[in-house]
């Protein structure tokens, strides 16, 4: 096994119980950290999400002279430098796993007069940057990437000094590409219209309204005006939604069960997994009761039902990119699931299409790859087996997820994988154990 490597044995599981908290949101505490990062005076988070993708942001930050401070819990402290006032690194930013620190940092380096490089371990040096690349240079970043358009990214001073607006149309949807341009079009002349045909995760532009940037909204078309100076805050960043996910599908899945996920984000951009799920059959009740910093949050219980086949087109996908492998597993309890239009998961921290369905398949699922998603049926109940996470922290909970409704203990290697998002979480889901 390589070193830091860790093999995770599931048991069928007889009914989930209980409540919990999941960590905070993985996507808005990038943009919390970016945004803090950029504005005047010093920004108070808490619920900071703990994993690697997002300490990986703080620790780019730091290597840019932001002065990150770590306070109790899962609290941080960061003092703004100001829009374009980041400091030359001396050594190669290490974005990690991270293609959302990668994308958005970009965004932010494109604008200042810099050399930089970003890197990043094996499996984001594979992940497509034309996406942001092709848009940063249209605004007049410079940006060279290593083979083709992969990674490592290296960053220079624009070449007019500074950058221009642009009026983009999104050619994939993709809400970190629309981040990255939304970050550089801040610090650039001029207005920068974003233009996304179907709708992507919305952090971005609630976190710029946060922080006192001024942004017109209407049907698809963002436009914001650059030279704006962002103020810092106080925020808190609710539960992460995706990783609330594998616990809705686990207490839909497992006969008996009732879960309910407290303090979590309920950001419409995000709960399209809910939907599909009350397709499929689950009981599920869902509340809003707060919100914080444009962010709204709440409780979701879930309660086992028997499961109905469900599909999930093209024009879902991106509301649900993240959601998907759970909901794959969700179909290994029962039911079925169709997915279609959904060939991004192949850029994802692994191939989401092969690696899912190989894992699946090992465990004993009847699952199919398709082009553009895959289609799993419950027409069997899983025998046990070995399934590889593939380095994705996704796959890894995915998998666990599938496991709980084998005959027998199933075997996750690589799935040390989830200290990506949520490094507590086979001790969370042990936890539900009636
Ligand atoms: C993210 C957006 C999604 C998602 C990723 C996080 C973000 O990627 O898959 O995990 O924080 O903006 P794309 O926007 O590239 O689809």
């Amino acid at each position: 096994m390589p070193p830091g490597a860790s093999v995770v044995v599931i048991r069928p599981a007889d009914r989930l119980t209980g409540t919990l908290h999941v960590p905070g949101d993985k996507s808005v505490s990038h943009r919390y950290a970016l945004l803090a990062a950029l504005a005047d005076g010093v920004s108070r988070i808490s619920g900071y999400a703990p994993g690697a993708d997002c300490a990986a942001t703080l620790e780019c930050l730091q290597a840019l002279g932001v002065i990150v401070r770590r306070k109790a819990g899962a609290s941080i402290e960061i003092s703004g430098r100001g829009p374009r006032r980041l400091e030359q690194p001396t050594a190669p930013l290490d974005a990690r796993n991270s293609g959302t620190t990668m994308r958005l940092l970009s965004g932010v380096l494109s604008a200042h007069a810099m050399e930089a490089t970003i890197a990043g371990d094996a499996s984001l040096s594979r992940r497509p940057m034309r996406r942001i690349i092709e848009p940063l240079t249209l605004m007049g970043a410079r940006i060279r990437a290593s083979e083709g358009d992969r990674p490592p990214l290296r960053i220079s001073a624009p070449a007019a000094g500074v950058l221009s607006g642009i009026d983009y149309e999104l050619p994939v949807a993709s809400a970190q590409v629309k981040s990255a341009i939304l970050l550089a079009g801040l610090q650039a002349d001029g207005t920068t219209i974003v233009r996304e045909q179907v709708a992507t995760r919305d952090h971005t532009e609630r976190a710029l309204r946060t922080f006192g940037v001024d942004l017109d909204l209407a049907g698809g078309r963002i436009s914001l005006r650059g030279g704006q100076r962002p103020h810092a805050c106080d925020l808190m960043v609710p539960g992460d939604s995706s990783s609330a996910a594998f616990f809705g599908v686990a207490a839909a899945a497992v006969r008996g069960s009732e879960v309910t996920i407290a303090g979590v984000g309920m950001n419409p951009s995000r709960t399209a997994w809910l939907d599909v799920l009350q397709r499929a059959g689950a009981r599920i009740e869902r509340e809003v009761n707060e919100e914080f910093a444009g962010e709204p949050s709440g409780s979701i219980t879930v309660r086992y039902a028997k499961l109905g086949a469900v599909r999930v087109e093209a024009a879902e996908v991106p509301s649900l990119i993240d959601e998907l492998p759970a909901l794959g597993a969700l179909a290994t309890h029962g039911g079925e699931i169709h997915v279609s239009g959904a060939s991004e998961l192949r850029s994802k921290e692994s191939d989401r299409i092969t690696a899912f369905v190989a894992g699946l398949r090992a465990l004993g699922a009847d699952a199919e790859e398709l082009p553009d998603g895959f289609i799993v049926r419950g027409s069997r109940r899983l025998a046990g087996g070995t399934a590889d996470a593939a380095g994705d922290h996704r796959l890894a909970m995915a998998f666990a997820i599938a496991a709980l409704g084998a005959r027998e203990p199933c075997t996750i290697t690589g799935a040390e994988a989830v200290a990506v998002s949520y490094p507590g979480f086979f001790t969370a889901l042990e936890g539900l154990r009636g």
